[in-house]
């Protein structure tokens, strides 16, 4: 059976990975463009996904509500950098001191999703609840894909 915490984590590998080939762009080349429009929707559907699949429910739950309040404050966080990222020129040479600190962000966010709030998760939820989620999941940021 699929535990949704292992899936979530597999998904954050791509964000680590998109982040890290970023940063190795220089200007504004295509390649920026593209990594930045990926990233951008990468961290957009796994964050809606990931609330409606799994923070509607840990914040219901008293051990678990604080953490997944946090979490989901950081998400609004990490939007707004985004957004600031994102209206600037791609020329622009403090482009990549922008991308730092977003990156700062979403490392900072994910590690303690992995460490902190997922293993709190991981006490409420059992086997079946966690399967139902990771497929849930999956179904959520796949139509946000489209
Ligand atoms: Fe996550
Ligand atoms: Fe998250």
């Amino acid at each position: 059976m699929q535990n949704v915490f292992g899936t979530l984590k597999k998904d954050h590998e791509k964000q680590r990975d998109l982040l890290k080939k970023l940063k190795a762009t220089s200007g504004d080349s295509p390649e920026r463009a593209t990594l930045f429009k990926e990233l951008k929707e990468e961290l957009d559907n796994h964050a809606v996904a990931e609330e409606r699949a799994v923070y509607s429910f840990m914040l219901a739950d008293e051990l678990t509500q604080e953490k997944a309040g946090h979490s989901i404050h950081e998400h609004k966080e990490i939007d707004h950098l985004v957004a600031d990222l994102g209206e600037m020129e791609l020329s622009n040479p403090n482009w990549i001191r922008k991308l730092q600190v977003l990156s700062d962000k979403v490392n900072h966010h994910l590690d303690e999703e992995e460490e902190i709030v997922f293993p709190l998760g991981n006490k409420i939820l059992d086997a079946q609840e966690k399967a139902e989620m990771a497929k849930d999941f999956k179904f959520v940021k796949r139509q946000e894909e489209s």
